[in-house]
């Protein structure tokens, strides 16, 4: 296998098996939402050579964000311009999907109430909120509504945040969520809040809908980990991204002789257990091409996700495909924070001064 073969995820044909990760745009929407002119540029710069793109964490409700100047799809109102970016991203052949998220018990409370699936300390202490049956219910129906905006939109289709730490991963992780109704208790119970959106979002936007979840590789453990995604496959899910939890991973799920590092690893994992049932990816600190070629030609997975890789240049796949030059990311985390946040990535800066030559 190479990183330039296609791989067909339910019916949509990636061209290629490098994707870029969710990365939200800290600044780049106004309060109502909407995607705006920076990031149809920003995702039709970063679509010229992806297999597919998955678009950042987009609100399904507004107390849900990140913080006033993030995008949503809570309303009509945003279809628009979300179909701006899917437009952009199919122009240039790759495919695309977008990441629906709400921020649950962690929310800002000066965007929302911070509710969860238990009470937990949240944002600067403040304590969140347990949920109701009902609230559950609704929260469910914004994912569903969201995703079928989505659709609307022209997205191939969408992506469950369900790790980082957000309202899904609060359900998954048995230290979050300390319920004792149907919607806690066993994996398979923790994982049904997700299941039962995956389910409704399949009945709603088709049989030819993608919908991938992005989710934990370990919460501590591997087990429980690949039993929670088992349901979400269950339920029809039809494409695993793996990353991160709310709980370390256990470290010796590294030996240190791998060239990838733990977070990494966790896809690998549960590449060996889904291996022609699933498609899966890895995402974290895969800053080099030979790096990428590795994980494919060796089928550690059957994708590679790219965050800081595709921030830095958006011609990085096409280093990975053809060995052309590429502006390596400087591993600084401005992008994510820090006196540079968010935009001041020094490695454009470089890419800037090279076009200028
Ligand atoms: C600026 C920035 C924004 C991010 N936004 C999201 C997001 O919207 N959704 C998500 O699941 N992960 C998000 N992440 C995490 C990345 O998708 C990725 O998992 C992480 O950066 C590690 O991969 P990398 O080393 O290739 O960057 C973000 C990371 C960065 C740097």
């Amino acid at each position: 296998m190479k990183a330039g073969d296609p791989i067909t995820i339910n019916r949509t044909t990636l061209r290629n098996r490098i994707t870029m990760a969710p990365t939200v745009k800290f600044d780049y929407a106004g309060e109502d939402g909407k995607a705006t002119e920076k990031h149809i540029e920003h995702y039709r710069e970063r679509s010229v050579y992806t297999g597919l793109v998955c678009v950042e964490a987009t609100a399904v409700l507004p107390g849900g964000r990140f913080g006033f100047s993030h995008m949503g799809l809570w309303d009509d109102s945003q279809i628009e311009g979300h179909r701006a970016i899917a437009g952009v991203c199919h122009d240039n052949g790759s495919a695309v999907i977008i990441q629906l998220n709400h921020t649950g018990a962690i929310t800002n409370p000066s965007v929302g109430e911070p509710i969860g699936p238990s009470e937990i300390p949240g944002r600067g202490g403040v304590m969140s909120r347990s949920m109701t049956v009902d609230e559950i219910h609704e929260m469910q129906k914004a994912f569903v509504a969201a995703a079928l905006r989505a659709k609307k939109a022209g997205y191939d289709g969408v992506q469950l945040h369900a790790c980082h730490g957000y309202l899904i991963n609060q359900f998954e992780c048995a230290e979050t969520n300390k319920r004792t109704d149907e919607y806690g208790g066993d994996a398979a119970a923790r994982a049904r809040f997700a299941s039962e959106i995956i389910r409704e979002i399949r009945k709603v936007c088709g049989d030819d809908f993608l919908i991938s979840a992005r989710t934990i590789g370990a919460d501590p453990d591997l087990e429980s980990a690949i039993a929670i995604a088992e349901e979400y496959v269950k339920a029809g899910c039809d494409y695993l991204q793996v990353s991160s939890g709310i709980k370390d991973p256990d470290p010796s799920l590294v030996d240190g002789t791998e060239p990838y590092n733990l977070i990494c690893s966790l896809g690998v994992h549960f590449h060996d257990h889904f291996a022609g049932r699933v498609p899966v990816s890895c995402v974290n600190s895969i800053l080099e091409p030979s790096l990428v070629n590795h994980l494919i030609e060796n089928s550690l997975v059957d994708t590679v996700d790219l965050g800081r890789a595709m921030l830095a240049d958006p011609a990085f796949p096409n280093a990975v495909l053809t060995g052309a030059d590429f502006v390596k990311c400087f591993d600084c985390k401005s992008c994510q924070y820090g006196p540079r946040m968010p935009h001041n990535c020094p490695a454009a800066a470089v890419r800037e001064k090279n076009a200028a030559k």
